[in-house]
């Protein structure tokens, strides 16, 4: 048998303070029954001041090690998803790295949107079923409020901070992962972007005043794309693995809205309980929602080893993709 990647460990950290849907009634016009009806959510995370993305990934990733029985000095690769990092550059993965106390380890980051922790966790996959590493780390973080516009009742109730770790490992068993799919489509890069701050529209006081480094969303075309591509990946994934809905335990999907999981799951015939739902405590983390789901449902010991779960996601890019994976 050639080389497995198994999920050795996870971890997951969410900041303390909340925000709850009263906070936006005074703020914008907007009302806790329209936000519950039309997204689910009741509650998101808001990062503390001091607090950047590798603040939140270095504290999941501590849970991870913890998890998976290793210490730094077995980590050979630090993969790091954001759309938030620290600072445009250096990397995330290299403070991650350094903070942690890992050494002699490759340090990369990637970027895709919400769909990225599958693009990461690919990226980690590969690496080690390549034979170029053992263990690796993969994070995803976000701290989506810092740049969530609390004056466009639109965005503003959406969007929360957190992030996820997972160390990935070389195994003789059999793979954890049976399948991945990834796509894009960058004809559609304006249904959700961060317009400013890059070298197109850089951080000029003219693109400030104009609100250009807050995250821009359209809503209704990003939902209706989003049911589509990601009923479609997690077909897909299902298809390539030789596997029926009927024999998965846990649907993680992307949690940017109750409406779009309720109609993957009824369009993938999966029944309701399957369907794993944070969205009502942490509003929409971007990459980081299907690995705060996962790693919270192990901790709670709803998720056990041997289960077939999917995470399957849709995001800026625009991106899509899903993973099938026994844990
Ligand atoms: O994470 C990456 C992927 N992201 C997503 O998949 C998000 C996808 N999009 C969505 O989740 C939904 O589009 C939203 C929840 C953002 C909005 O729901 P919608 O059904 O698409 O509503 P809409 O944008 O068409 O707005 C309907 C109405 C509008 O008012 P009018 O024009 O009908 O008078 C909005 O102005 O709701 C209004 N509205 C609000 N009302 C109260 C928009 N935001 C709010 C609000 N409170 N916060």
């Amino acid at each position: 048998m050639g080389i497995g990647v198994k999920i050795a460990g996870v971890g997951y950290y969410v900041p303390e303070k909340i925000l709850d849907n009263a906070y936006f009634e005074n703020i914008v016009d907007t009302n806790n029954d329209w936000i519950m009806q039309m997204t689910g959510i009741q509650e998101r995370r808001m990062a503390a001041p001091e607090q950047a993305t590798s603040d939140l990934g270095i504290l999941a990733s501590k849970l991870a090690m913890e998890d998976a029985g290793i210490s730094a000095k077995d980590i050979e690769y630090v993969v790091h998803h954001s759309v938030t990092p620290d600072m445009i550059f250096p990397g995330t993965s290299c403070l991650v790295q350094h903070a942690l106390g890992i050494k002699d380890a490759g340090t990369l980051d990637v970027q895709a949107g919400c769909t990225g922790l599958i693009y990461a966790l690919s990226v980690g996959y590969a690496y080690i079923k390549a034979g170029l590493y053992k263990t690796i780390l993969v994070i995803a973080g976000d701290c989506l409020t810092r740049i969530t516009d609390y004056e466009d009742r639109n965005t503003c109730v959406l969007f929360g901070d957190g992030a996820c770790a997972f160390v990935l490992t070389a195994t003789t068993e059999a793979d954890s992962f049976k399948s991945f799919y990834v796509d894009g489509d960058g004809s559609f890069a304006e249904l959700l972007s961060q317009p400013c701050s890059g070298s197109r529209i850089p951080a000029t006081h003219e693109a400030l005043d104009k609100r250009l480094q807050y995250l821009k969303m359209d809503g209704p075309n990003t939902f209706k794309l989003a049911v589509t591509a990601m009923t479609n990946s997690a077909n897909k994934v299902l298809k390539e693995a030789n596997m029926d809905s009927s024999q998965i335990d846990w649907l993680i999907p992307h949690q940017a809205n109750m409406r779009i999981m309720e109609s993957v799951a009824k369009k993938l015939k999966i029944s309701e309980e399957k369907v794993v739902k944070t969205i009502h405590k942490y509003g929409n983390t971007s990459a980081t929602t299907l690995g705060i789901a996962f790693a919270e449902l192990v901790k709670e010991g709803k998720i056990k080893r041997g289960d077939n779960i999917v995470f399957v996601s849709f995001g800026a890019g625009a991106t899509w993709g899903a993973t099938l994976f026994q844990y």
